[in-house]
């Protein structure tokens, strides 16, 4: 047993930091976040611009390639894109191999993890080429993957992509249209608010999810494997699946009168509750996707005259209450994206159950551009993490009947 000090000794250095709050895991140019300013830039864009000027594809481009587009490039990508939204047809086999209440996010972490059983030649991650493949076809898969697993929930056909839709516009026919029935027709408020929310997820520097798809291609796996692994961890309710466990909470309190009983207890040390959708382990300050978030709530509500639901009102009526409440305010914990997010995903008529799943299939892009970032990195090791050892110290092997 070597012991800290003696690790030292031998290695010069060595830092315990649990949760990574002060330990950078690799160098990137992908994503800047400053959290005490409430500041967040991809490639240098402010996210704000991002989200009010540009479309998904548009950042999709911006992260792989650390450029905003032109025209010409912006048309080809998009076309690039379209052309693999089609998942195999084998890939249907197994949806049918899951129960119909499974959560998505399960599906998701199979479906994903088995496309490396489709394309072996985009498992080559030495040829750049390929990985250029990989990232186009799981950015193009996801709505695909994710609305065929809320068809599949609910017992509808699966709806095949349309290559004549933009981006978060075919991930809502693939979600809300039925073959056969009245035409789908998109509303353009909820396309774009769509379109936004994919925007505000799609990158956030070494979060836990990015860093576990980081730490899974640091030893060579294929993309999507690492992908699937990024899934799995997005899904805790302290990451990605807090915007479902966010919505879950405003139903439980149901009217604003129940909310202080919910502020008391997420302030109580001996309650391990927390009020879900608030508070962040970077941003001390209002994050700045959740202010875009906010005002996109809004919009949509307004659109679809939800702005009286009672979820509604006990989401704005609770946002005041802890905005003014001393332990909210002494602590920095502020709304987050999840917490809007949750709302407007329910106005639209997603199902809680696939909130996380839209992150996940907003955040592919990030995942899959860090990874990239990580693979040409010439100072790229694998990812091996040392301990504090705080365990027994050496000793002998008892026989069984020793043992006491
Ligand atoms: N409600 C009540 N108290 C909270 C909350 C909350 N939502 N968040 C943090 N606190 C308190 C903690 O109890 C702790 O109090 P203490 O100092 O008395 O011990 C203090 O604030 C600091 O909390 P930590 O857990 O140390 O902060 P950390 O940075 O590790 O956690 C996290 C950040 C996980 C996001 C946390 O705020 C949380 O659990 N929030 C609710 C879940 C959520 O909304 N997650 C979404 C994050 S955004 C995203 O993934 C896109």
């Amino acid at each position: 047993v070597i012991d800290i000090r003696t690790l030292y000794a031998q290695t010069g250095m060595f830092t315990f930091d649990p949760g990574f709050t002060s330990t950078a895991s690799c160098n990137s140019t992908i994503t800047y976040i400053d959290g005490d300013q409430g500041i967040l830039l991809h490639r240098g864009y402010p996210i704000q611009q991002l989200a009010e000027k540009s479309d998904f594809l548009e950042v999709c481009y911006l992260l792989l390639n650390g450029e905003l587009p032109t025209a010409g490039q912006k048309t080809k990508f998009e076309s690039d894109i379209t052309h693999h939204t089609m998942v195999n047809e084998q890939l249907k086999s197994f949806f049918n191999g899951f129960r119909r209440d499974s959560h998505p996010m399960a599906v998701l972490v199979g479906v994903v993890g088995a496309l490396s059983a489709f394309y072996h030649d985009s498992t080559d991650i030495n040829d750049p080429y390929q990985r250029m493949i990989a990232s186009y076809r799981l950015i193009a898969k996801m709505p695909t993957i994710a609305a065929m697993a809320y068809k599949y929930s609910v017992g509808q056909p699966f709806v095949y992509p349309r290559n004549d839709l933009g981006y978060a516009e075919n991930f809502l026919y693939m979600t809300f249209g039925v073959p056969q029935c009245e035409p789908w027709k998109a509303n353009p408020v909820l396309s774009r608010a769509m379109d936004r929310i994919l925007i505000l997820h799609a990158d956030h520097e070494q979060n836990a999810s990015t860093s576990t798809v980081r730490l899974a291609g640091s030893s060579g796996a294929n993309p999507f494997a690492c992908i699937a692994a990024g899934i799995a961890s997005l899904w805790g309710p302290a990451h990605g699946g807090a915007n479902e466990a966010c919505l879950r909470m405003l139903e439980e309190i149901g009217t604003p009168d129940r909310i202080p009983e919910f502020i008391a207890r997420a302030k109580d040390p001996k309650d391990s509750f927390r009020l879900m959708g608030f508070g962040h382990r970077v941003y001390k300050n209002f994050d700045p996707r959740a202010t875009v978030m906010r005002q996109t709530a809004h919009e949509v509500l307004e659109e679809l005259g939800a702005k009286d639901s009672p979820l509604f009102q006990v989401a704005m009526q609770l946002e005041k209450i802890a905005l003014e409440d001393e332990y909210f305010i002494s602590k920095k914990l502020y709304p987050n994206v999840d917490f809007y997010s949750g709302i407007i995903l329910s106005a639209m008529g997603f199902p809680t159950s696939l909130f996380t799943a839209i992150f996940a299939l907003a955040r592919t892009v990030g995942w899959i551009a860090q990874w990239g970032e990580m693979i040409e990195d010439p100072t790229q090791k694998i990812g091996r993490p040392r301990q504090l050892y705080s365990g027994d110290t050496s000793r002998d092997f008892q026989s069984i009947d020793k043992r006491s």
